[in-house]
């Protein structure tokens, strides 16, 4: 896919790996929805920082919770931009919580956030495109979660389910040139909130020795966008974790 001129969706795009993305795609020339939940301020911030280079930025909150903001969130796009090329489903939360600490809520809050809105997005996002325009989705899962473990549990189960809907998507959506893909991000940045020496330290569990950056997924992201054959992939973003 040629990138510049084209118009993306990137969910949760106020700060962090989502503003990394979304800057990114921007310097490739392609216009951006900027949607957030609650970093007005910051998305704002990104939006301006899009616009200075040269392409359009407009702005979208929902919480993706909440069905029926969720729902409105690719009519929004296209009402504010008037078509899309591109999905980007970063938005996601991360809560810790071990099997014992489960609750039909917190069960049902991860699946809504991390599954449920990107498929509807997604859904969406296809139904929206010309018979033979060429979109692509993006998934951001996470490749720790990729493998049995036991902190995050709820989160972990609806990583691979994206995971699993990554490629199912693949598939139905491959006769009408919609390509699914995944990053799946090891360490790259630390958990919000978290101001301990944790992150740092995993650098000793990773088999290249070192956390990773936005950067890395930036170009994990650009080659699937231009990777006119590959569909129902996942890039591994997490210096060898993964093998371990
Ligand atoms: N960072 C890592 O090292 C790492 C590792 C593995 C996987 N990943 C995956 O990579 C992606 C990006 O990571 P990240 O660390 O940048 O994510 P993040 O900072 O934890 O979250 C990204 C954004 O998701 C939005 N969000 C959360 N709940 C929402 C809701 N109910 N409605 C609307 N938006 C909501 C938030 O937007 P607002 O702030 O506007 O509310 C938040 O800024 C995520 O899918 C994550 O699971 C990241």
């Amino acid at each position: 896919m040629q990138l510049k001129g084209k118009i993306a969706l990137v969910t949760g795009a106020a700060k962090r790996v989502g503003k990394a993305l979304a800057l990114a795609l921007a310097a490739q020339g392609v216009h951006i929805i900027v949607h957030y939940g609650r970093s007005e301020a910051e998305a704002r911030q990104t939006a301006a920082e899009i616009e200075a280079l040269g392409v359009r930025a407009w702005l979208h909150s929902a919480d993706l919770g909440d069905e029926a903001q969720m729902l409105g969130v690719v009519p929004a796009a296209l009402s504010l931009a008037g078509g899309l090329d591109i999905l980007v489903n970063s938005a996601s939360i991360f809560p810790p919580e071990r099997f014992d600490e489960v609750t039909p809520q917190s069960w049902e809050r991860n699946m809504r956030i991390n599954l449920k809105a990107p498929f509807f997005l997604s859904q969406a996002f296809a139904q929206s495109l010309n018979e033979g325009q060429a979109g692509t989705i993006i998934n951001l899962i996470d490749a720790v979660a990729m493998r049995p473990q036991t902190h995050h549990f709820s989160y972990a189960i609806s990583k691979r389910g994206l995971e699993a809907l990554t490629e199912n998507m693949a598939l139905a959506l491959a006769p009408h040139h919609i390509r699914v893909n995944a990053i799946a991000l090891g360490a790259i940045l630390p958990a919000v909130n978290d101001n301990s020496d944790k992150f740092t330290r995993m650098a000793a569990g990773i088999p290249l020795r070192h956390t990773g950056n936005p950067q890395q997924v930036v170009d994990a992201m650009l080659y699937l966008l231009r990777a006119d054959f590959v569909t129902g992939e996942v890039i591994r973003v997490d210096g060898g974790r993964h093998l371990i």
